[in-house]
């Protein structure tokens, strides 16, 4: 029987990643200022192997962990494939997603320094309605600034988190925008800015699906050949895949390929830059390396919310910039055509962030058909699209699009980061 891992797992106990310090920034009022709990800090910067769980969090995974792992047999029969497609299914709590592994862990933290209300900014939903189940769970009063978007297009996820406490406002732009709004608020005193997944604590936390995942894949006597998540701003991919990356690098299993799976319509990893930036528009915050297409790169409004982020996190930017890791975009019409498939396959409806995935292990399995070898695949399914049917209306409609941007305007995005930090400063 699979367990619930005591510990989060961290990297960088085993792979000795360059991940340069973040940098002030030159535009800094001084007025900003997150306030992260020391313990946060302290998990940010650790180089501990095993980072322990605290009880009030095990606790609350306890009410959905460990989760599924399925394997996607009806899938693997409609590809003709003689891959073995596993899948890790995260959707199965209240936020709907993987999220919540690391909401509950920062509302512990920040209630136990003293916070009594959290602001965020979200993209999809998802990350806003963890954070206010979380927050509600340790008596945390949570504001969500939502993109836009997302407000006008899916009103049930609102309706969720102003049904467990949250107070939702909209905010037009991007996610580095709603970020931007929800650090302002942080002027209030008592209030505690929290942010959502790119954070190297966040990707810490989300490594308890990986860490089942080997556990439960042990059990069946697999080893993946391949590890396939999609990447917003880096805690699903790095929870997934890097308990397995840091086993291989330990000799204590075979090699294993991870492939993130972003969107073409915001390709930070496979034609971004790896370059200091901000992580949210109001250019406040320190900058982090990172790959990026810029922190005003405007984003296309496709669907996949989480994933219109212009940056990732700079653990998974040092890996894949080191070769560790792998990158592929996807446009939306394939990605929903994978995701349908799936839903008539095996039962679940992937959050469109999800259905990356989804696509991203059928490419791994139409080539494991090709060249003849019978890989085995595990892919994150981080949570269920049961509040994106507009989505999938639109799907279905045929009027889903893909907006890929061209070269032209990543340059121009790209060209409105400082160049040099200590330069601008001056
Ligand atoms: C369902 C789902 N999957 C994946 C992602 C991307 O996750 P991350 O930002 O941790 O990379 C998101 C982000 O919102 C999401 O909601």
């Amino acid at each position: 029987m699979t367990v619930i891992p005591a510990h989060w797992y961290n990297i960088r106990a085993d792979i000795p990643l360059d991940v340069p310090d973040d940098r002030p920034s030159p535009f800094a009022s001084g007025t900003l200022r997150p306030q992260l709990p020391a313990k946060l800090i302290r998990q940010e910067m650790s180089r501990a192997r095993e980072v322990p769980i605290p009880a009030e969090v095990l606790e609350r995974y306890a009410a959905w962990r460990p989760t599924p792992l399925h394997r996607a047999r009806a899938l693997e029969r409609d590809l003709d494939t003689a891959a073995r497609i596993y899948f890790k299914y995260e959707g199965g709590n209240i936020s709907g997603s993987h999220k919540l592994n690391t909401a509950i862990a920062q509302a512990h933290y920040y209630a136990a320094a003293g916070a009594t209300r959290l602001a965020t900014g979200t993209g999809a939903g998802q990350w806003g309605t963890a954070m206010v189940a979380a927050g509600a769970m340790f008596g945390l009063e949570t504001v969500v600034y939502m993109t836009g978007h997302s407000y006008r297009t899916k009103p049930y996820r609102r309706t969720l988190m102003e049904m467990l406490g949250g107070r939702v406002v909209p905010v037009e732009g991007n996610l580095a925008a709603a970020l931007a709004a929800a650090l302002h608020a942080c002027e209030d005193p008592g209030t505690r800015f929290c942010t959502g997944s790119g954070e190297s604590y966040s990707l810490l936390h989300q490594t308890v699906i990986g860490q089942e995942a080997v556990a439960q894949l042990e059990l069946l006597g697999e080893w993946p050949d391949v590890v396939v998540a999609s990447l917003g701003a880096g805690s699903n991919f790095g929870g997934t895949a890097f308990p397995f990356v840091g086993a291989a690098r330990r000799g204590e299993a075979p090699a294993v390929r991870a492939v993130a799976v972003e969107p073409s319509a915001c390709p930070k990893l496979t034609r971004g830059q790896y370059r200091y930036d901000f992580t949210d528009s109001s250019r406040e915050t320190p900058m982090q390396k990172m790959y990026t297409l810029g922190h005003a790169f405007a984003t296309p409004e496709i669907h996949a919310g989480g994933l219109r982020y212009h940056g990732t996190s700079k653990l998974v930017s040092a890996l894949y910039a080191d070769g560790a890791i792998e990158g592929a975009a996807y446009g939306q019409p394939e990605v929903f055509a994978a995701a349908v498939r799936f839903a008539q396959l095996e039962g679940i409806v992937p959050a469109p962030e999800s259905a990356h995935a989804v696509h991203g292990a059928v490419v791994e399995a139409l080539r494991s058909r090709a060249e003849k070898q019978p890989r085995v695949i595990l892919f994150c399914l981080s949570g269920h699209g049961q509040l994106d049917l507009a989505a999938y209306a639109e799907y279905a409609g045929g009027r889903l699009v893909d907006v890929v941007p061209d070269d032209a305007e990543i340059e121009r995005s790209l060209a409105q980061i400082p160049q040099d930090t200590a330069a601008a400063r001056r």
